[in-house]
């Protein structure tokens, strides 16, 4: 089973999207102007709708949770819709499974360090050379608490293969921590057959589902993952993150918590104010999608706790989609202008990867490849994308690192083609 069969079909490559209609909904590229933003994977830009959640929060109930008075109980019933909203978008099984906070890195800390407490004869922990160095780091500082770490290595095409994970998994395998999408190469994982493989060792599986987040449907169920992380800034929301976890499992995990607080989710994990405006607007990110996914599906009428669901799924796969035009575009560009692209780079393996690419111009520092990108307009990124294992494995040097260009399914073929022009005056200068 390949990558795109586990996360489910894309509607079929070439179908109307409303690219342009979509555009129009967010302020931030009206107001750059001829500003391209293909940084995305550093964070995307957000709709009018979540800006205004988030203004509406800030303006009539800034205020702590947990009081008798209308604005704390304005802001209870935000965090309650926000997180049912969530798990829709996610397909959980219950709101509680949803947990929000800081960022991804902070809710990967806090998994590890409880998952730490927990090692006995299973203390072995499955990590990846592909992932951000966030769900890395994290699970190799449990080695202090006696874990042991085993490495599942991407193969040369820049995806990690279910069936060198097999071989890894023991009786003593604790858990297997392992990206969802590659926020550097941008390939997908096959979730499922990596969860199969994990479940039948009698491990846990925690997927890191930050890059993926924007890209398409993320089904918890599906999956049958058992942690799941994401990051509201890749989404179309605020800086922001949101964990997903199985209940039965987040209930016995032994996490940090005030006395007062009691010992059951989504409470346990959510020690501490978090920014609540934020997650108003991570609500108003997933009607945004809903949204879209109504519209594209025709529906009308109000939508629910169900419809949510389905109209975020028929979004995600339409954006899929039309993102994997983009990515055809993307990686013809890249080629008739010499680059060479790290990972999957043929038009046939389209459904295994997103439109990220990292990608080097022979005998042109990366810097400078940005520079000149800069210079046109263009906002791309250079360096080690916080993955600078990868760069080794791929022969790079984590101080320049690669090009990457990321995008989202606000760009467009025309924005494509501008930085094809600023590639092809490189080449043509040196
Ligand atoms: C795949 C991946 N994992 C983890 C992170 C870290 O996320 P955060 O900044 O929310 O901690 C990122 C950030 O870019 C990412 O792309």
């Amino acid at each position: 089973m390949n990558a795109q069969a586990a996360i489910g079909q894309a509607a079929p490559v070439g179908a109307e999207f409303p690219a342009d209609a979509l555009r129009a909904q967010f302020p931030a590229l009206e107001r750059a102007g001829p500003f391209i933003f293909f940084d995305n994977a550093a964070g995307a830009q957000i709709p009018r709708l979540v800006l205004e959640a988030v203004n509406t929060h800030l303006l009539d109930h800034n205020v702590q949770r947990g009081g008798r008075y209308p604005q704390t109980l304005a802001v209870d019933a935000m965090i309650a819709r926000s997180r049912a909203s969530v798990a829709a978008f996610v397909n959980a099984r219950r709101p509680e499974e949803v947990a929000f906070g800081l960022n991804a890195t902070s809710f990967i800390r806090l998994i590890s360090l409880a998952i730490g407490q927990t090692l006995g004869v299973r203390n072995e922990i499955i990590v990846t050379d592909l992932d951000h160095e966030a769900n890395v780091a994290t699970w190799l500082a449990l080695e202090r608490m006696g874990a042991r770490i085993v490495w599942w290595k991407m193969r040369a095409d820049g995806c990690l293969h279910a069936e060198d994970l097999a071989p890894l998994l023991t009786p003593r395998t604790r858990l297997v921590a392992c990206t969802l999408t590659s926020n550097a190469l941008g390939s997908i994982t096959n979730a499922r057959a990596a969860a199969d493989l994990t479940h039948a060792a009698g491990a846990e599986i925690f997927l890191d589902s930050v890059h993926y987040g924007p890209h398409g449907p993320i089904d918890v169920q599906a999956f049958d993952c058992d942690y799941l992380v994401c990051s509201g800034y890749k989404i179309f929301a605020p800086h922001m993150g949101f964990l997903w976890g199985r209940y039965e499992l987040l209930e016995r995990l032994p996490t940090f918590r005030e006395d007062f607080i009691p010992d059951v989710p989504p409470g346990k994990i959510e020690a501490g104010t978090f920014a609540y405006e934020n997650v108003s607007g991570m609500d108003a990110a997933v009607g945004y999608l809903g949204r879209l996914g109504r519209t594209l599906a025709g529906r009308s009428g109000a939508p629910d706790a169900h419809s949510l669901r389905e109209d975020a799924r028929v979004a995600m796969n339409a954006i899929r989609s039309y993102e994997q035009l983009l990515t055809l575009e993307t990686a013809r560009v890249l080629r008739e202008s010499g680059a060479m692209i790290y990972g999957i780079d043929a038009d046939a393996r389209v459904a295994e990867r997103v439109p990220t690419f990292c990608f080097n111009l022979a005998g042109i520092s990366p810097a400078r490849v940005t520079e000149a990108a800069a210079r046109a307009d263009i906002g791309i990124r250079d360096g080690h994308m916080y993955a600078p294992r990868l760069m080794h494995r791929l022969g790079l040097s984590p101080q320049t690192g690669v090009v990457r260009v990321s995008l989202v399914h606000y760009n467009t073929m025309a924005e494509i083609h501008r930085l094809g022009n600023v590639l092809a005056e490189l080449r043509r200068t040196g």
